[in-house]
């Protein structure tokens, strides 16, 4: 039932042992689509519930909403209900929700997760955390930590899901968010909002404020997998992989944790320094795209006309090989 291979795939290995991964601070796993990537999380997932189930163990999972883990949830439900997978022994905690909104609206994460997993899968529905939505602000801060504390007293995230905001943010943790941060209320960026305008028919009809687990939170499950597909997510993407630790970018918090995989479309990390400008990395295969490629790239870098590219100017850019080759750059 569970393809193991698929699985396989998604297995954890540290930054910074691979040649190729050079520039890299974050592990990742560049899949061709986004359906072959939702395919291999989802039998991760699967087989983490099945081995909990043989020792008669829970499996907290952390889960996210957005587009991005839409076809995780969809394979989810098709092992439930094709292939007999039970989610009993699940309890699962999401990662935020939209602040005010009610359960019934069809924005909310609460109707987001029922409709995409919940309601066609067996969960125990005392099994399942959303934060709150719906209570008064008065309420707000007793219930964030009252959720905090009950994903520590059930031991832990054993799985967390991830997708990606264009802000860097993980979780709704948008920029400024403190590595030591807990499930609070945040006051969402323009950029998010916006990214959100077209699901609530309109920029002023996204909430102002959301519920999020925090930084901490997050950073003590004991898996993470985070998901991101689309050229959209590429810019971003390249900044969490191959940037410093900052609080302008949340996703790179990432890097203090010593179990997180990203799992990346060619779309989405189409900006790595290994896909971009592999010359960059190591010995490069100089055929004629490549070649053609890193000529332009080369030109536009040094601000001169390809016809004036000098020998240094190659060999200070990672394309001594290619003038070896070659033999100068007048050839
Ligand atoms: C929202 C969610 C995030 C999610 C992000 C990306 O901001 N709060 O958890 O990762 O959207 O959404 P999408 O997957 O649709 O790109």
């Amino acid at each position: 039932m569970i393809d193991q291979t698929k699985a396989a795939l998604l297995e954890y290995k540290a930054p910074g042992s691979f040649e190729e991964t050079r520039y890299e601070k974050l592990h990742n796993v560049i899949v061709n689509n986004s359906s072959d990537g939702s395919i291999a999380i989802a039998h991760c997932i699967a087989k983490l519930i099945l081995a909990k189930q043989k020792k008669k163990e829970t499996c907290v999972l952390g889960l996210a909403t957005g587009s991005s883990p839409l076809s995780v949830y969809r394979e989810l439900v098709r092992l439930h209900q094709e292939e007999g997978l039970s989610f009993k022994n699940v309890i699962t905690f999401n990662l935020d929700e939209y602040y005010p909104i009610s359960k019934e609206d069809v924005q909310s994460y609460y109707h987001f997760m029922h409709q995409n997993l919940f309601n066609g899968i067996d969960i125990e529905p005392e099994n399942i955390h959303i934060p709150n939505g719906e209570v008064t602000p008065e309420e707000l801060r007793a219930s964030c930590i009252a959720y905090e504390k009950k994903i520590k007293k059930l031991g832990g995230i054993d799985l967390q899901i991830l997708g990606i905001g264009r802000t860097g943010h993980i979780g709704f943790n948008e920029p400024g968010s403190h590595l030591n941060s807990q499930t609070r209320t945040i006051t969402l960026d323009h950029l998010t909002r916006f990214d959100a305008s077209a699901a609530f028919q309109g920029i002023e009809n996204v909430p102002r404020k959301a519920i999020t687990m925090g930084i901490q939170t997050i950073l003590n499950a004991k898996r993470i997998l985070l998901m991101a597909w689309g050229t959209y997510k590429a810019e971003i993407i390249q900044k969490a992989i191959e940037g410093k630790i900052t609080d302008k970018i949340p996703t790179t918090y990432l890097q203090y944790h010593k179990n997180t995989t990203l799992i990346l479309d060619t779309e989405a990390a189409s900006e790595l320094t290994r896909i971009k400008t592999p010359w960059l990395v190591s010995s490069c295969d100089w055929n004629e795209a490549n070649r053609s490629k890193a000529i332009a790239w080369l030109s536009e870098r040094v601000n001169k006309s390809i016809l004036k590219l000098t020998d240094e100017d190659y060999n200070q850019n990672g394309m001594s090989d290619l003038l070896a080759q070659h033999g100068s750059s007048y050839d």
